[in-house]
C-alpha cells in the first residue's frame, strides 16, 4: 500500500502556472487513459483559471472538457480548485449560484473539491463546503499560507481546527505564493497533524527553488498527500516533478508505489507539448528558472513584477525599495491579508500610490476601500476603527458574511442567458464570465450552424437530386 499519495497537477495548476492555462482538451486527450492507470491519489484537472481560459481563449466548453476527462479516467479521483464564495470568478456570488456550481461540478465528474478563501475567512467557505457535503464530494478545505507577524503556528492550528469542525474531509496547506521553506513546513505540518484527525495535503510551488525540499520535509512531518507535476511541466513557477518525487520516496516507508516507467511514457508525450508551447511563445523559458526574490522581499514573485511595471509606467523605477518597505505597512493597516489574488494587487497598488504621491493614503483605490470596508470578508487581524474611518469616511462597514448581502440570483441569470443556453450548465458560465460566455455561446452557435450546413452539403453530393 502506498504511504504517500500524489496529486498530479498537469491538467490544471502546472499549465496555469507556466503557460497561462492554455493547454487544450485536444492536447490532453492522447494521455488521459494513461494517466488514469498510474494510480495517482487524484488528478487535479478543473477549476482555478481553467474555466475562464476555456471560454476566453480556447473557445472550449469547460463542462465538455470535464465530461471527457471523466469518461477517459474512470478509475482516478478528479479534483478541482474552488475559491469559496468567489467560485471560479472574480466577485462574491449569491448562495444559490454557489450551490448550483458545486452540484453541477459533482454531477459532471468531480470527486474532490479543494476550497479556499484568500482572507482565510471561514464564512466565505460555509456555503460551498455545505453544498459539497450535500453532493457527497470529498471536501478539501485549504489554508491559504502566508507569512507575517500574526501567522504563527497557533494561527494555522486554529484555522485548521475550524475547517475540520465545518466538515472538511481533509486539509490542504496551500502555498500559492511559494513562501514555504523546508523547516517551516516541517513545523507547520507537524502542528496541524497534531491538531486535526483528517489527512493533510501540501501544495507549494517551485518558484524559489525550494519546492522539492518543502514537500520532503512535509512528508517527514506526516503529510499524507503532496502535489506534483509531470517533469516536462514541472519546476519553475510550477511544482516539483512527479517522477523525481516518486523516485526519492521509492523503497522507503513513504513509497508512492507509482510506476516510473508508466510515468516516463506519459512524460515523453508531454515533452512534445512543451516543445510546441515554447515554439508558440506560450511557455517562456524564464518561467522555468528558479527565482528567490519572493523569499528576499517576502512578496510573491508575480506581485514583484506588477510593482515594477506600475513604477515603470509612472517613471519612478527608482522608488522600488521604498515601495517594498511600504508594502508591509499597508498590509498591516488593512488587517494582514495573505498576499494572494486579489489582495496582493490591492495592497501592492496602494503601496505604489502611497510612495509616488509623497503622502500616505492621499489617494485610495476603490479596491483598497473595499477591503478596508469588509467587502471581501474579515481580515486576519481587525482593522483599526480610526484608520477605517479615515479610508471609508461615512460609508457603513460590512461586518456580516458579505454574501448575506447578495440576493438569490440564479433565476435572473437563467432568464438573461436563456436565448444562448444549450445545456443547464451554461448559466454558470454566464454567471461567472458574462461577456466572455456570450462571445463563446455565439461562436458555438455559428460553428454548429456551419457544421449543419456542411453536412447538408455533403448529403446533397451523395444523393444528387
Ligand atoms: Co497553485
Amino acid at each position: 500500500m502506498a504511504k504517500i499519495g500524489i496529486t498530479e497537477t498537469l491538467l490544471r495548476d502546472a499549465h496555469q502556472s507556466l503557460l497561462a492555462t492554455r493547454m487544450t482538451t485536444e492536447d490532453m486527450l492522447p494521455i488521459l487513459e494513461k494517466l488514469d492507470k498510474v494510480g495517482f491519489h487524484s488528478l487535479e484537472c478543473w477549476g482555478g483559471a481553467t474555466y475562464d481560459s476555456c471560454l476566453r481563449f480556447l473557445s472550449e466548453d469547460p463542462w465538455e472538457r470535464l465530461r471527457i476527462i471523466r469518461e477517459k479516467c474512470p478509475n482516478t479521483k478528479l479534483q478541482m480548485l474552488f475559491r469559496g464564495q468567489n467560485m471560479l470568478g472574480y466577485r462574491h456570488y449569491a448562495d444559490d449560484v454557489v450551490e448550483y456550481l458545486v452540484q453541477k461540478s459533482v454531477a459532471n465528474g468531480i470527486d474532490i473539491i479543494r476550497i479556499f478563501d484568500a482572507l482565510n475567512d471561514t464564512r466565505n467557505l460555509e456555503t460551498s463546503i455545505n453544498a459539497a457535503k450535500k453532493e457527497k464530494a470529498h471536501v478539501q478545505a485549504a489554508v491559504s499560507y502566508t507569512t507575517g507577524p500574526v501567522f504563527d503556528l497557533e494561527y494555522y492550528k486554529n484555522y485548521a481546527k475550524q475547517l475540520e469542525g465545518m466538515g472538511a474531509d481533509s486539509i490542504c496547506i496551500k502555498d500559492m505564493a511559494a513562501l514555504l521553506t523546508p523547516y517551516a513546513t516541517y513545523d507547520l505540518v507537524k502542528a496541524i497533524k497534531e491538531t486535526v484527525k483528517i489527512p493533510v495535503q501540501v501544495h507549494s510551488h517551485y518558484t524559489s527553488g525550494l519546492g522539492s525540499m518543502v514537500l520532503m520535509k512535509a512528508i517527514e512531518a506526516g503529510a499524507d498527500v503532496v502535489d506534483t507535476a509531470l517533469s516536462p511541466l514541472a519546476m519553475g513557477t510550477s511544482h516539483p516533478a512527479t517522477e523525481s518525487m516518486v523516485a526519492a520516496l521509492s523503497g522507503t516507508e513513504y513509497d508512492t508505489v507509482l510506476n516510473l516507467e508508466a510515468l516516463d511514457e506519459i512524460a515523453k508525450y508531454v515533452s512534445t507539448l512543451r516543445e510546441r508551447y515554447i515554439a508558440d511563445g506560450l511557455l517562456s523559458p524564464k518561467m522555468l528558472a528558479s527565482d528567490a526574490k519572493a523569499l528576499i522581499y517576502q512578496v510573491p514573485g508575480g506581485m514583484l513584477s506588477n510593482l515594477l511595471s506600475q513604477l515603470k509606467q509612472a517613471g519612478k523605477e527608482d522608488k522600488l525599495t521604498e515601495v517594498l518597505e511600504e508594502v508591509p505597512r499597508v498590509r498591516a493597516d488593512c488587517g494582514y491579508p495573505p498576499l494572494v489574488t486579489p489582495s496582493s494587487q490591492i495592497v501592492g497598488t496602494q503601496a505604489v500610490y502611497n510612495v509616488i504621491m509623497g503622502e500616505r493614503y492621499k489617494m485610495v483605490t476603490k479596491e483598497f476601500k473595499g477591503i478596508v470596508r469588509g467587502e471581501y470578508g474579515r481580515t486576519p487581524v481587525a482593522i483599526d476603527p480610526e484608520f477605517q474611518k479615515k479610508i471609508i469616511g461615512d460609508e457603513e462597514p460590512i461586518t456580516c458574511r458579505p454574501a448575506d448581502l447578495i440576493a438569490p440570483e440564479l433565476e435572473t441569470l437563467r432568464a438573461e442567458c436563456a436565448k444562448w443556453s444549450e445545456q443547464e450548465e451554461d448559466v454558470l458560465s454566464y454567471a461567472q464570465f458574462p461577456k466572455v460566455a456570450v462571445d463563446y455561446f455565439e461562436k458555438r452557435a455559428n460553428k454548429k450552424y456551419k457544421v449543419d450546413a456542411a453536412n447538408a452539403d455533403s448529403e446533397n453530393k451523395v444523393h444528387p437530386m
